[in-house]
C-alpha cells in the first residue's frame, strides 16, 4: 500500500509536561488554556477561522512507540481493540482533539481544553461544524456500559 509523508504545520503548547499529566478522557469545558504556534508559511490558511468557536486538531502522538492492537484503557479493567479506544499506541499514531478557540493573534491560536503534552506536533486544523443533534442517537460501545 502507498505511504504518505506528513509535515507538521505547527506546535501545540499546553500545561502538560508529561503524558501522565494529561487528562485521560474528560477534558472538555475545563477552561485549561493552551496555544498553537503555526508555522508562518501557513498563516494565510487562518483566514476566516476566527468565527469558529471550536476546532478539530489532528496531531501526532510523537512520544508513543509502536502500537498494541489490544489496548488497556486507564480506569478500566477490561481490554479492547485499539480501534475501539483512543489509545496513543496506534498503528498510525494520530490524535484528534476538539478544543475551544478563544482568539487568534498572528500565527498564534489561543485555545482551551487540550489533552496532549506540551510540544506536540500539529498536522491539521479543521473547524468543528456539527451541532450535537446532527448525529441523532450516538452509541458509545463499551464506554456506555461503564456508567
Ligand atoms: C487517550 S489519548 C486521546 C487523545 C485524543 N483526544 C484522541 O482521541 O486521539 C490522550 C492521552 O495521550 C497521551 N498523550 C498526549 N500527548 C501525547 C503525545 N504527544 N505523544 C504520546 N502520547 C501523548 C496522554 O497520556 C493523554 O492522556
Amino acid at each position: 500500500m502507498d505511504r504518505f509523508t506528513l509535515k507538521p504545520i505547527g506546535i501545540i503548547h499546553t500545561p502538560y509536561k508529561t503524558t501522565e499529566d494529561c487528562p485521560k478522557g474528560d477534558y472538555h469545558n475545563k477552561g485549561v488554556k493552551a496555544y498553537i504556534e503555526l508555522q508562518p508559511e501557513f498563516k494565510d490558511g487562518l483566514m476566516d477561522l476566527d468565527g469558529f468557536s471550536h476546532l478539530i486538531l489532528i496531531w501526532v502522538f510523537h512520544e508513543s512507540e509502536g502500537y498494541e492492537l489490544i489496548a488497556s484503557p486507564p480506569h478500566d479493567e477490561e481490554q479492547h481493540g485499539v480501534f475501539a479506544t483512543r489509545s496513543p499506541k496506534r498503528p498510525n499514531p494520530i490524535g484528534l482533539t476538539v478544543v475551544k478557540l478563544t482568539r487568534i493573534e498572528g500565527t498564534t491560536l489561543y485555545i482551551e481544553d487540550p489533552d496532549m503534552i506540551d510540544g506536540t506536533p500539529l498536522l491539521d486544523i479543521k473547524p468543528y461544524l456539527l451541532p450535537p443533534e446532527t448525529l441523532g442517537e450516538v452509541k458509545r460501545g463499551w464506554l456506555d456500559k461503564k456508567k
